[in-house]
């Protein structure tokens, strides 16, 4: 069975854009590949190196993995920190790592731009730990968007030097996991781009929100002044909150506004009230397992152990190997 492994830093809630873009699809995934799923800690250290509320953070997301539909028995979710053998490895990794192309990597760029009074090494050398974090269970592909592409490629790079340096086959070159026609990209509430949560104010619908949140931000979406002729083309915002509802809502709660707009009667605060009900329905039962799951302590403790122990028996294992491969004592 392949490996798959997919990483997510604890910076914020899970939206209808993750749920749609890849949790939706991890849920079958965990299957079908032998999946590890992990909440990226220590990576939030290069942002955020005095975290306010760290644990907070990670068992909220733990709970809204859980809530989604991921199972700690199929797959193997844990928290890169609990799971030391990827510092091990991150070290073995930087020192075969180059300055030239760690800076040149885009999001160092990016960073070193939004926070130049905290230029620091583990900035410079992201690529590296989730090279590491990657590397460590072998890994065969990895889900990423666009943005997690060059890092991909650097691992890839990574993998294969350290093959060549210590004359070993070791390594796999781990491939991007393209989900195909499965990935559903989901607009924002904004008018433009995709749902983020860096995207603006009210842009995202989180599986969290509250329906008050939902009512709120949904009738705050933006619209124009309406079609003036039959049939006519839809602006963009419009396409989205058609596109929103096309996710969240029946096909002919859908095709009744559709009609509506292409016979120039639609009003779009009729629109926006249906849809709001719609998300809300559809979030309701997301929302009400998170909120269990995060005032059960006990079990989101339980599970993160049962991650932590699976994923270390296979961090262990390829720290053995590594320490032999470059000729470090066995242990
Ligand atoms: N860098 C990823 C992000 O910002 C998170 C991440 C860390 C990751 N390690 C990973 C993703 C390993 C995939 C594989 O989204």
């Amino acid at each position: 069975m392949e490996t798959v492994l997919s990483g997510i830093r604890p910076t914020g809630n899970l939206h209808l854009g993750n749920y749609f873009g890849a949790l939706k699809n991890f849920i079958t995934m965990q299957n079908e590949y032998n999946c590890y799923f992990f909440i990226a800690d220590l990576h939030s250290l290069t942002t955020h190196p005095t975290p306010e509320n760290l644990q907070g953070n990670v068992r909220q997301i733990l709970a809204e993995y859980l809530a989604a539909g991921l199972d700690p028995e199929k797959a193997t979710i844990y928290v890169q920190s609990d799971v030391k053998e990827v510092i091990e490895l991150y070290l073995y990794l930087n020192m075969n790592a180059y300055l030239g192309e760690l800076e040149r990597c885009t999001s160092f760029k990016d960073k070193i731009r939004q926070q130049p009074q905290n230029v620091n090494a583990g900035l410079l050398t992201y690529p590296t730990l989730m090279a590491a974090d990657i590397l460590i269970h072998r890994a065969a592909k990895v889900p990423v968007g666009k943005d997690q592409e060059q890092h991909l490629e650097m691992t890839r790079t990574f993998a294969l030097r350290f093959n060549r340096m210590y004359k070993v086959d070791y390594f796999p070159e781990p491939q991007a996991f393209n989900f195909g026609k499965n990935l559903v990209k989901i607009p924002g509430l904004n008018g433009n781009g995709k749902m983020g949560k860096s995207e603006g104010e009210g842009n995202a619908i989180y599986l969290a929100d509250s329906p008050e949140a939902i009512r709120k931000k949904v009738m705050k979406a933006k619209t124009d002044s309406g079609p003036t002729e039959p049939n006519q083309k839809k602006p963009e915002e419009i396409e989205n909150l058609f596109h929103l509802m096309r996710a969240v809502s029946k096909p002919e709660t859908v095709q009744y506004f559709d009609d509506l707009y292409n016979s120039c009667q639609i009003r779009y605060g009729d629109m926006k009230k249906q849809l709001a009900e719609d998300m809300i329905q559809f979030v309701a039962p997301f929302s009400e397992k998170i909120k269990a799951y995060v005032s059960d302590k006990d079990y989101l403790d339980k599970v993160a152990k049962l991650g932590a122990d699976k994923a270390r028996e296979s961090a262990q294992k390829t720290i053995r190997d590594v320490r032999e491969i470059i000729g470090f004592k066995a242990y």
